[in-house]
């Protein structure tokens, strides 16, 4: 077994909030370092599906524990890689820190490496340098104001296409070094002025908001009654995708977001129970030992007994 080094963030109420129980079974649809699954397991004799795109994850996990069966693929199409109906569905989003702390990865901009961010660098698909490169201007600034909530979207996307008809952009660095003189920041500024369009680059690449909603979808059908949803998410674009799912899957008046997933559901018909309106956050402690927890917040809801077959979704 290779080390994976990866901190679990709110291991303990992820293992509170899905409850789990001798005989029953689990996804874990961001497997990373097997935290989680094994928390469950540790906790009951259960069998957990442990699903991630990345080879690396699903290479570590191969060997750690009988009930761990690791399935290769992406969430999004859970109900096609796990045989359900299962008793709880949990999801830690974004990356692991052995994804980011990998120059050749290329997710950030402390290393140079490679201008990529596939989470699975198998998949013949867009990379950073991809966009980065061949995007038009308009296209390349909405992206990054809309992944990255960066205010300077403009200026970057403008400078981005100025310099790459001089040469393309092919490492980490090479775009870091182009924001940092876009961005001018202050010394009182915590954050690297890379640090928002890298973040939106990697969600483009991933199509990681795309991947939470069809998740989110999935829940629906591969629960069974009383089955957990937990899902811990780390920026205010994933959160409000999970919190106005939940307002309108448990019957609740639909969130006004801008990234609502439209006309599912309309008839308000409970399908979850979110005893909690609000998130549950990571302990003081917790958030001082790791900043990687800061940010994060949880939610979770029941699967109620309506069957989605009823239903015009
Ligand atoms: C934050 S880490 C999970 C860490 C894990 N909970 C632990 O305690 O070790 C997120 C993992 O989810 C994977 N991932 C992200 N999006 C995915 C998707 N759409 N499908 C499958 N895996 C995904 C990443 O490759 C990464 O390994």
């Amino acid at each position: 077994m290779s080390a994976f080094e990866h901190i679990s963030v709110m291991r303990e109420e992820v293992v509170h909030y899905m409850a789990p129980r001798d005989g029953e079974v689990y996804v874990d649809g961001t497997l990373g370092g097997a935290g989680y699954s094994l928390a469950l397991l540790a906790q009951a004799r259960c069998r957990v599906y442990g699903i991630d795109r990345d080879p690396q994850a699903i290479a570590h996990a191969q060997t750690l524990h009988d009930g761990l069966i690791s399935v290769r693929g992406r969430f999004g199409d859970v109900r096609e890689l796990v045989p359900g109906p299962v008793n709880g569905f949990m999801l830690d989003l974004g990356v692991s820190s052995v994804q980011i702390d990998t120059p050749e990865r290329g997710f950030s901009f402390r290393f140079d490496g490679p201008l990529d961010m596939r989470m699975n660098p198998d998949e013949q698909t867009e990379t950073a340098a991809d966009i980065v490169n061949t995007y038009d201007e308009k296209p390349l600034a909405d992206l990054i104001y809309k992944y990255g909530e960066e205010r300077k979207s403009r200026h970057i996307a403008a400078a981005i296409v100025k310099k790459r008809a001089e040469s393309r952009f092919e490492t980490t660095f090479q775009l870091a070094e182009l924001i940092r003189q876009v961005v001018k920041v202050s010394p009182k500024d915590k954050l690297d002025p890379s640090t928002r369009t890298f973040q939106a680059l990697r969600i483009a690449v991933n199509d990681e908001l795309g991947e939470l909603e069809r998740a989110l979808q999935a829940s629906l059908y591969i629960l069974k009654p009383g089955g957990r949803l937990v899902v811990v998410s780390f920026h205010s674009l994933e959160d409000s995708i999970v919190k106005a799912f939940l307002r309108e899957q448990s019957g609740q008046m639909p969130a006004a977001s801008r990234y609502a997933p439209v006309g599912v559901n309309e008839n308000r018909v409970r399908l979850f129970d979110a005893p909690d309106k609000k998130a549950v956050f990571p302990s003081e402690a917790e958030a001082r030992r790791n900043p990687r927890a800061r940010s994060a917040r949880l939610r979770w809801a029941v699967r109620t007994d309506v069957p989605v077959d009823d239903l015009k979704i």
